[in-house]
């Protein structure tokens, strides 16, 4: 049963077949670039787009809007320092934002940087610190054809970081070339699963052995903890606000996008440990917070945004949200199960991932059968889904994804419904033989940010067939 009520209602419509017909043709097959008005149920990303809390508005009244100084600051890190148990933050504007302001600090040309999975954005800042990021994930983590996933149990914390790897990775590189171990809880580009408590504490041990400093992405941190007391036996009947700090009390800097468990529509920070020999660390990124992010009292932020996420970062922890907002992913993946859609299992905390290539075995990877799908959702129900595979990450060998993200606090079970009997629309397109993969006609110079902007068509199916029609009725009126 949902915990909420509604208060603000925001009106959403569920365009026309013709319209819908349109809208992908004039976006260029590519959900990015479709208005917000023309989706019906936007799962697109739970990054900023959630519900705020009455609490949360009233607390925007009161955002002080100081320059320096602001008393919204200050309720910002004590309620950083409550939840997360960090005295010493550096505001910013987003997550990446706080990234900048860190990697910068913390990593330089020639490193070496291990991760359970490193988010795209973190990717690009090590790299674009000269360091190379390297993804530590468990072996089969997700079922690789190789090496199966265990068993059940095991994949209890599919998101853990294999410390073997890390040390092979120093006995490779040497461990003066690893300045920082990171784990991203939950692991966002791992089918959002958790880390358990076992193993930050095993990264805390490999990060004093190489002497680096151990940093968590704690964006989802809530939800890592919801897992951590369901699956972890040290913390069950625990409150996920205990298990929340003590999970994070083993870093020595956290990274956080506020926009998820900060239940704020912005904002972000960076947290360090008020330990002596984080001084200098803590001294560089203030600067580098100041160059980048704005005055370290408000880093980007207006004071009521800092207002915003210090109420929403005390609500993530409370049970009464964090059970809603986790069961309502495992129920749209148990929905889409139900219905043979090849879910990745267990769901992950904000997000369902479809194995598009098992969904749709017509279309061939060079065709883009998880970029298909999106696209089919949005044919047939105005859904909107995001590509995590070989559209998104060319080049590389990453399963077929299609992430369904559930922003928080903002759908109800009526739309979940609606999502489940759009997949059944698009099998039911599929056995008839009518679903098409897709070309790429224009992309950007930057491979890695192409599914941002890059335009297809289809090939190979009816909508093809469609297509040459119409320009053939184009040419022929022309003519
Ligand atoms: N780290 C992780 C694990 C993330 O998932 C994100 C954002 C960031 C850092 C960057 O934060 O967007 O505030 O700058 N993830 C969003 C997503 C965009 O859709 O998964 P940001």
């Amino acid at each position: 049963m949902r915990a909420y009520k509604s208060k603000v209602v925001t009106p959403i419509r569920l365009p026309d077949r013709d319209e819908r017909e349109e809208n992908l043709q004039q976006a260029g097959y590519n959900v990015f670039n479709l208005d917000s008005d023309a989706v019906f149920v936007d799962l697109l990303t739970d990054s900023g787009t959630g519900t705020m809390s009455e609490n949360q508005w009233a607390a925007i009244m009161k955002g002080d809007e100081a320059y320096a100084g602001s008393r919204s600051f200050e309720r910002l890190q004590s309620a950083v320092s409550d939840v997360m148990g960090f005295e010493r933050i550096i505001p910013a504007h987003q997550g990446r934002g706080a990234e900048n302001v860190l990697y910068g600090a913390l990593v330089e040309d020639g490193d070496y940087v291990p991760n359970n999975t490193h988010f795209d954005t973190t990717r690009a800042h090590i790299a674009n610190n000269g360091a190379e990021p390297v993804d530590c994930p468990r072996d089969g983590a997700l079922g690789d054809e190789d090496e199966a996933r265990p068993d059940e149990d095991d994949s209890a914390f599919a998101g853990d970081l294999d410390v073997e790897k890390v040390r092979e990775l120093a006995d490779e590189v040497g461990a003066e070339n690893i300045p920082a171990v990171l784990v991203t809880i939950t692991n966002n580009s791992l089918a959002g699963q958790p880390v358990s408590v076992e193993n930050v504490r095993e990264a805390r041990e490999v990060a004093d052995e190489l002497d680096a400093t151990f940093v968590i992405d704690a964006c989802r941190f809530a939800e890592n903890a919801y897992f951590v007391r369901e699956r972890e036996e040290e913390f069950a009947g625990e409150s996920v606000a205990d298990v929340a700090r003590e999970q994070l009390s083993y870093a020595d800097a956290l990274v956080m996008s506020g926009k998820k468990d900060g239940l704020a529509n912005v904002g972000g920070f960076v947290a360090l440990r008020d330990d002596p020999e984080l001084d200098g660390l803590h001294a560089k990124a203030r600067e580098r917070g100041i160059l980048y992010e704005g005055f370290t009292t408000y880093g980007g932020m207006a004071g009521r945004d800092l207002e915003a996420m210090a109420v929403g970062l005390r609500e993530a922890v409370e049970e009464s949200y964090i059970e809603d907002r986790v069961s309502q992913v495992q129920r749209l993946g148990d929905m889409l199960a139900e219905r043979d859609v090849p879910v990745q299992r267990p769901t992950g905390g904000h997000a369902v991932y479809v194995d598009a290539a098992e969904f749709l075995p017509e279309i061939p990877p060079e065709r883009f059968p998880g970029q298909a799908l999106v696209c089919e959702l949005y044919r047939e129900g105005a859904v909107r889904g995001v590509e995590l595979g070989s559209f998104a990450f060319p080049e590389t060998d990453r399963p077929e994804l299609v992430r369904l993200c559930l922003p928080r606090r903002t759908y109800g079970a009526d739309h979940l419904e609606h999502v489940a009997e759009t997949f059944e629309e698009v099998a039911e397109r599929r056995d008839a033989g009518e679903v098409s993969g897709l070309e790429i006609v224009e992309e950007p110079e930057m491979a890695e940010l192409r599914h941002f902007s890059a335009e297809l068509r289809p090939v190979g199916g009816s909508e093809e067939r469609k297509e040459q029609g119409q320009e053939q009725e184009a040419t022929a009126d022309d003519d």
